[in-house]
């Protein structure tokens, strides 16, 4: 250790624990790097990262036989926990015919029913792979619509990897009025003039969207950010709706992670707020791969045009194929019988955040948990959080990878992202313990002077 460096034995202890007991995991990374080129997840401080065998309602298991209560619930796919009996019997029912053809199936058109009821502004739906592929071709389709090129996104956004999210809003030269940056390498130029960044919940957006009004076919926004989740948004989404309608802007509101998770409806029941169009995904899959489109009749008839007309490109190999499907129409249509699952989350959601907020202030520590219902940002700073401008990750930094690792070595699993979900398998049991986790966890970083 560098002389400089201050002693932490608490968090050394957790790593060598956390080692020790991960043994499998440690060998199974070995030259991981020589083949595999991708991020490594969760692995918060660990040399290696943790690989999940199998999991079970709230719960993961490695493969060294550990358990954990999981907030990472498939990045926030596994709303009902993790193989729920109704979906993993219709995986099992499809799997036993054939999974792939191609063409169409028998397994389409029930989900597509469930959803076209479901989302308030599903006149017409479209099935594509993932939230990405869902976010690209409704862009498109809104550029077909209008006639006009530019997407405007806020600043805390994420809508996908496709080239049009990767320019971000960054503050500079002024929060009022964003600029757009990189966050990718390999991204064209050309992308950044058709991208309009907008500052989140600043009325110089509207400013900005009516200045752009000749060139803006879109503009999209999560409902409940998942990077900074705030439940009081919906004066500003119906003002940022209001201002697209008034300069004939599609208006989108993609609900890859809000939809079937905060309520049955999304955010659009969640706020009473009916979009132009949608996106959504992740929970509707039921945990397979899924994107889907959602709108009104004009702007999607631009994806099946009259006869002879050219209309917008979607389609791919694995689009509708009957492994998601079936998995999907199973989650939504248990989501639909059991409307109480929403109350369940929101209440143990609102506990968790409270549980953890009152041991914050009652010890005078600067971190603080935001939650719309079952989804979670935890913020180290004391400062309030309005955009994701305002969010300080580097101060405390070594403070919260040490957090993170004392709540795994405790038993509860984060994912990395600082996006933490719970899902209808979470019961009161569950949330009791995460509690006490994330409490002794910040006791033993402020035991190591990290707070
Ligand atoms: C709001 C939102 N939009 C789009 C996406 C992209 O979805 P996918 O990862 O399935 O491509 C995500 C993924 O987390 C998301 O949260």
């Amino acid at each position: 250790m560098n002389s400089k460096t201050p002693a932490t034995p608490r968090l050394d202890a957790a790593k060598a624990a956390m080692i020790a007991k991960t043994r499998k995991c440690g060998e199974m990374t070995g030259d991981r790097e020589a083949i595999l080129f991708s991020g490594m997840r969760a692995n918060m401080l660990m040399p290696h990262p943790i690989y999940i065998a199998s999991g079970e309602g709230a719960r993961v298991r490695d493969i060294d036989g550990n358990e954990y209560i999981d907030t990472c619930m498939g990045f926030g796919v596994c709303v009902l926990g993790h193989r729920q009996p109704d979906v993993s019997a219709a995986i099992k029912r499809v799997s036993d015919s054939g999974w792939h053809f191609g063409i169409h199936s028998e397994e389409q058109l029930p989900l597509a029913r469930m959803l076209q009821d479901a989302i308030p502004c599903a006149d017409r739906i479209l099935f594509c792979n993932t939230g990405s592929e869902a976010t690209s071709y409704a862009m498109r389709a809104a550029r077909a619509f209008t006639g006009k090129d530019k997407i405007g996104i806020f600043n805390g956004y994420w809508h996908g990897m496709h080239d049009y999210c990767m320019v971000a809003p960054t503050p500079k030269p002024s929060r009022d009025r964003p600029v757009g940056e990189d966050i990718s390498t390999g991204v064209p130029q050309a992308v950044h003039d058709l991208i309009v960044p907008l500052p989140y919940r600043n009325e110089s957006a509207l400013d900005i969207i009516r200045e752009n009004a000749d060139d803006l076919a879109m503009v999209v926004i999560e409902p409940v950010q998942h990077s900074n989740p705030q439940s009081d948004i919906a004066d500003f989404l119906r003002a940022v709706q209001d201002v697209c309608r008034e300069c004939k802007i599609v208006f989108m509101l993609d609900e890859m992670v809000t939809g079937f998770r905060i309520a049955y409806g999304g955010g659009q029941e969640y706020f009473g707020i009916t979009p132009d169009m949608a996106t959504l995904g992740k929970a509707c899959g039921g945990g397979l791969p899924i994107g889907v489109i959602a709108g009104r009749e004009d702007i999607m008839r631009m994806y099946l045009p009259p006869e002879g007309q050219q209309g917008v490109f979607t389609g791919g190999t694995f689009t509708g194929n009957p492994l998601s499907m079936a998995a999907g129409a199973a989650a939504v249509a248990y989501m639909a019988d059991h409307p109480e699952i929403y109350a369940h989350m929101a209440a143990q959601g609102d506990r968790l955040a409270k549980g953890f907020n009152d041991y914050c202030t009652a010890n005078n520590m600067p971190v603080h948990m935001g939650n719309v219902g079952s989804m979670f940002h935890i913020y180290f700073q004391s400062s309030p959080v309005a955009s994701s401008f305002d969010i300080d990750e580097v101060s405390l930094a070594d403070a919260h990878k040490a957090f993170a690792l004392h709540a795994l070595e405790l038993g509860v699993l984060i994912s990395g992202g600082n996006r933490y979900y719970i899902s209808a398998a979470h019961d009161a049991e569950t949330i009791d313990t995460m509690i006490s986790v994330f409490q002794e966890s910040l006791a033993r970083v402020r035991e190591d002077g990290l707070l």
